[in-house]
């Protein structure tokens, strides 16, 4: 009897930490496994295990400190509902009354950013704040993209490769794979890059999020009073305010289309333009935007220092190895990359449009054929999704007349997270041959 209620308890909570893992990764409620590896049969759903499933999700203090889109939050609960009325089980009133309150909740001014939460096998997680759409303001750098993610499996698998080693990622988007290898790996630095001010200003507030815990953790809406510090605290949090506000604004007045299928359905993800296509009478009224001077990215932050060797390069205070760079492969400065000379160089989901291939092989190409003080040269990894095998094609024509190397990596043994891997995924080693 003992035995048989303690193999119950585990699947329970199996069960729960499956649909929790899920629920704070925001997976499509259409995609959501509610009896993952462990099965469960109907009658077992209890009114207590129902009670359990909204503590360990929109109950959770994680659900206030980062919450997933009001939206996900009110469609997954009335999923559980109908799930329930459907197999006839004894609903509890907790569902109920749940369901009620988040759709009393008034939404944000737009529900356009939100935080994913992603859970590290040892138990650590990664919250990133991110849109709603894959592909807004012009970018794809504002939501988590499944390269980066099955990259983070594949370096958390391979730890030893980044060892002491000095890494650079290009095109970081919100930092997911940076953020992951820095909390698993003993690498010797962690510079992370990309070119879209939006991204680098979300990207370097996930940075904070997950490594500056002991300031925000008890500040579940971020206000950072103690960023800024040369001006005053009414006069900092107005601008950050004003930073966020501007890239909710310009997220909701460019949001693509809900319908899913506008992007999935996709071969290949759609033509990227830096031009801002926020709407002209926003941009008049708001001269004073944020992101106006798309050429200068300059962080006030107390958190951040600047390097005064490197133009454009900051520290993470907390954690010297952490860095982050302006980096645009099309019309950054060349030079950069000598002072950088990375051992490793990371990418996911960069190889999607034909027309930036050249700038991204290039700039690949010169990292790769540095020689360090040892005479080694560094490798990259780069993860792409194979949407269409024309731009994958292209990518390594490109590469080959550049005079690098590849090969296909396996892949990663073990899925941690719960993306959708019906389109294969594929990690590239590539290298520059030494006398090339
Ligand atoms: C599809 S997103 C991938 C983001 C992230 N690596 C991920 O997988 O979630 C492509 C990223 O590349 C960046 N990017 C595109 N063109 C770039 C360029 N010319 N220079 C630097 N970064 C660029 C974008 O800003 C965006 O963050």
């Amino acid at each position: 009897m003992a035995a048989s209620m303690s193999t119950t308890m585990s699947l329970e909570e199996n069960i729960l930490r499956d649909i929790r893992t899920q629920f704070f990764e925001m997976v499509p409620i259409r995609r959501m496994k509610w009896k993952t590896t462990h099965s469960i049969d109907d009658k077992d759903i209890s009114p207590d295990l129902q009670r359990a499933v909204l503590k360990a999700t929109v109950q959770d203090a994680t659900c206030k400190q980062y919450p997933p889109s009001l939206s996900y939050q009110r469609a997954f609960v009335k999923s559980i509902l109908h799930k329930l009325e459907d197999i006839d089980a004894d609903i509890c009133d907790e569902i109920y009354e749940t369901y009620g309150d988040l759709l009393q909740q008034k939404e944000e001014e737009d529900d356009t950013l939100c935080y994913k939460t992603y859970t590290l096998p040892c138990g650590n997680t990664v919250s990133l704040q991110e849109s709603v759409h894959l592909i807004s303001q012009g970018t794809t750098g504002l939501s988590t993209w499944q390269a980066a993610l099955h990259l983070s499996e594949w370096c958390s698998e391979n730890s030893k490769f980044l060892e002491n080693k000095r890494v650079l990622e290009l095109g970081s988007g919100l930092g997911l794979t940076g953020i992951t290898v820095c909390r698993k790996c003993q690498m010797k630095s962690y510079t992370f890059t990309d070119c879209h001010h939006q991204v680098l200003y979300l990207l370097m507030k996930n940075i904070e999020t997950n490594f500056a815990k002991q300031t925000y953790l008890s500040q579940p809406t971020y206000t950072p009073s103690d960023i800024f510090p040369s001006t005053s605290k009414e006069c900092t949090d107005k601008k950050d305010g004003r930073m966020m506000k501007s890239i909710r604004r310009q997220l909701s007045v460019n949001a693509e289309p809900s319908n899913p299928c506008t992007v999935s359905m996709c071969s290949d993800i759609m033509e990227i333009s830096y031009t801002s296509t926020a709407s002209s009478s926003y941009d008049e009224e708001n001269s004073e935007d944020t992101f106006s001077d798309q050429n200068d990215f300059h962080v006030e932050s107390q958190n951040w220092v600047m390097d005064e060797c490197l133009p454009g390069m900051y520290f993470f205070d907390q954690d010297e190895r952490i860095r982050l760079l302006k980096y645009d492969w099309e019309t950054s400065d060349d030079r950069i990359l000598w002072d950088l000379a990375p051992d490793i160089i990371l990418a996911a989901d960069v190889v999607f449009d034909k027309s930036i291939m050249p700038a991204l092989v290039s700039v690949l190409r010169k990292l790769l054929s540095l020689e360090m003080e040892n005479g080694q040269r560094a490798t990259a990894f780069i993860a792409s999704t194979i949407r269409n095998e024309d731009t994958r094609d292209h990518f390594l024509i490109v590469l080959a007349n550049e005079g690098l190397t590849y090969e296909i990596v396996d892949s990663p043994k073990k899925k941690i997270f719960h993306y959708e891997d019906t389109i294969p995924i594929e990690i590239l080693k590539i290298q520059c041959p030494a006398g090339s």
